[in-house]
């Protein structure tokens, strides 16, 4: 999720870096960094000044040299070590002749890193990045041009990645490539450039390139050359870019959302990258507890506020299904001023989007007071609940624009669940067989998401036919619970619309009064042990002539014979089910934002974190 950019031509590449950096910055990223070749070598400049990275970099580079004609820079959103100005990129190789910037995650960093620095290298960064610039130094040493050097040294990695990288020895040559993670080459005349997204290069040419996976990409002035991984020359195809900033900013999307609403299942992908040591050990990264005293944990308490609450609902019913601690989850700010009970065995976890939330921050200090170990999960790598917390796991979910939480409210219940298996292995709670079979299927998430994306013109037709409607209850039982409660929440976000989440059993204790023809009652009803009650609460609102919707498992007719509008989703182990039953429920309330006209990525009275109590 981090930006890349880079130049080589006849401009001055310093100036194209900068311009480009700075309108990747909407992102909000935490670092930036920049380096050319020069007459005398590599130069290079780095800075961790969050948002003002870019003009802090600008800044440095009134010291630059005069002739700058080859360049790379990147913005960065830390995955993989602090936000500091030392793991900011470019990085360099042992020799300082060689720079690169990359996207994504070596997923075998930690065994190439230990390889490298016996074989010598001196490795000065915490980044996954820094070991292919050292992988690539030992096949330049080997006798191989840049080109052929990434092409040897990619054979060793795992993992998702965009690379870019200059060498002093080729001074008008970038080389790129790719695997999952997106790059696109801009043609001009006299010039190449090479960025991670089209707004970067919107300032100097709408000609791109966009690179497929396991393709790698020479750029001369004037030149491109692309290849596979393999070494199989393949055509350059190139089109015109259409798009406004703004559009681009959007990646042709109509707004943030919808375009994190389709980065869903990267943001799951990501977040289980990487998890499980070869002897099927689950590694959370820096989660600084020991094993011991997860071990010795008796309960678990989770905190949060919004969406990262209702992530944590979820979560609750895996880690007592699959671990038989006491959980317990409670409303940041609740929290804070009741007298909970808890004591130096409990866990405490905190769970924040953007770890800046000022309840959930004051909550970890009071469960600190109580003795209590901190975890938290967060999307922003060393936030101030990270760094206050005893250890810390990141949803990978890339930077969230949009105020109302998508993609990173399903990755925090990836993250979650991850930590619940680490608590059964630890605890010896699950078998290991069944822990493999779980991460199996927490594997599997990814592609059901694709298809459950697939199905948005579904839900499309579903809001064209609820427009109008004033009144929505959303019902669930067991884990549906929770989807229930966000599916309201969003409608409520966005829409501007009555929506209540309950318990499907619960209604008939006084809500069910408020039921009447017109209310519209969307019952998370895919396949778990309670589905059966789960369709006699259905009866109960239908009868009393609310309209139906029901989330139900593909080929579950029983189900969708009493609805009025049915939103199909793959099914799943039904503790996993919450990540995918979320997307229809995004979708819907999205689309009746949008049928309202109302600004889904900007909703009312709304701040996408809260620093105030
Ligand atoms: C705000 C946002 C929500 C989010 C909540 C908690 O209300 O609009 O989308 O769920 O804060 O934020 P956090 O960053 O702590 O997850």
């Amino acid at each position: 999720m981090c930006g890349i950019i880079g130049a080589t031509g006849d401009h001055d590449a310093l100036e194209i870096v900068l311009e480009g950096l700075a309108r990747l910055e909407y992102r909000g990223y935490d670092s930036a960094g920049v380096a050319l070749i020069t007459e005398e070598g590599i130069w290079r400049e780095r800075s961790a000044h969050g948002t003002t990275s870019v003009a802090e970099l600008v800044k440095l580079a009134e010291s630059a040299p005069a002739v700058r004609r080859t360049g790379i820079g990147h913005t960065r959103w830390a995955t993989h070590g602090h936000p500091t100005a030392g793991n900011a990129h470019p990085h360099l190789d042992c020799t300082g002749h060689l720079a690169l910037v990359h996207n994504g995650i070596i997923e075998n960093h930690t065994e190439l890193a230990a390889a490298l620095v016996a074989r010598g290298h001196v490795l000065t960064s915490e980044t996954d990045t820094e070991v292919v610039a050292h992988l690539i130094e030992e096949e330049i040493d080997g006798g191989l041009g840049l080109a052929e050097a990434l092409r040897a040294a990619l054979k060793a990695v795992r993992g998702a990645f965009s690379l870019a990288a200059v060498h002093r020895d080729e001074p008008t040559l970038i080389v790129a490539a790719r695997r999952v993670s997106p790059l696109v080459v801009g043609l001009c005349e006299d010039e190449t450039l090479l960025a991670s997204d089209i707004p970067a290069l919107l300032g100097r040419t709408r000609r791109v390139v966009t690179l497929d996976d396991d393709q790698l990409a020479e750029l001369t002035p004037g030149h491109l050359r692309i290849t596979t991984l393999d070494g199989d020359e393949v055509a350059v195809v190139e089109r015109t870019v259409d798009w406004d900033l703004e559009a681009a900013e959007k990646e042709g999307y109509p707004d943030f959302m919808s375009k994190e609403i389709r980065e869903q299942p990267h943001a799951v992908a990501d977040t289980l990258l990487d998890r499980q040591a070869p002897d099927g050990t689950l590694v959370l990264d820096e989660v600084r507890l020991s094993d011991q005293s997860l071990r010795e944990a008796d309960k678990v308490f989770i905190v949060a506020c919004g969406s990262s609450y209702h992530a944590a609902m979820v979560a609750k019913y895996a880690i007592e299904r699959w671990t038989r601690l006491p959980t317990e989850v409670d409303i940041a700010s609740e929290f804070r001023y009741r007298d909970p009970v808890l004591d130096e065995r409990t866990l405490a976890v905190g769970v924040s989007q953007s770890g800046e939330t000022v309840d959930t921050i004051q909550a970890m200090r009071e469960a600190r007071r109580w003795g209590a170990k901190v975890l938290v999960v967060s999307n922003v790598v060393d936030s101030s609940m990270a760094r206050e917390a005893d250890g810390v796991l990141y949803t990978r979910a890339g930077p969230e624009v949009g105020v109302a939480a998508t993609k990173t409210y399903v990755a925090q219940i990836v993250a979650l669940e991850l930590v619940a298996l680490k608590l059964a292995q630890l605890r010896g709670t699950l078998p290991p067989e069944e822990i493999s079979a779980l991460l199996g299927q927490l594997q599997t998430l990814p592609g059901l998401l694709e298809r459950t994306l697939e199905r948005s013109d579904a839900v499309d037709a579903v809001a064209g036919a609820l427009h109008g409607a004033r009144d929505f209850f959303f019902l669930g039982r067991n884990v549906g619970f929770p989807v229930a409660l966000e599916g309201a929440l969003k409608l409520k976000e966005l829409s501007y619309l009555r929506a209540e989440g309950y318990p499907g059993g619960e209604l008939k204790h006084g809500p069910i009064a408020l039921i009447e023809p017109g209310t519209v009652v969307v019952a998370v009803a895919t396949r778990n042990r309670l589905s059966e009650k789960m369709l006699s609460n259905i009866a109960e609102v239908k009868s009393r002539g609310a309209t139906i919707v029901v989330v139900a498992s593909d080929g579950d007719d029983a189900t969708a014979a009493v609805a009025d509008h049915v939103l199909w989703v793959p099914e799943v182990e039904p503790l996993l089910s919450p990540i995918i039953d979320a997307v229809p429920l995004q979708f819907l309330a999205y689309r009746l934002a949008r049928l309202a006209g109302y600004d889904v990525d900007r909703p009312r009275n709304l701040a996408k974190t809260v620093t105030v109590e």
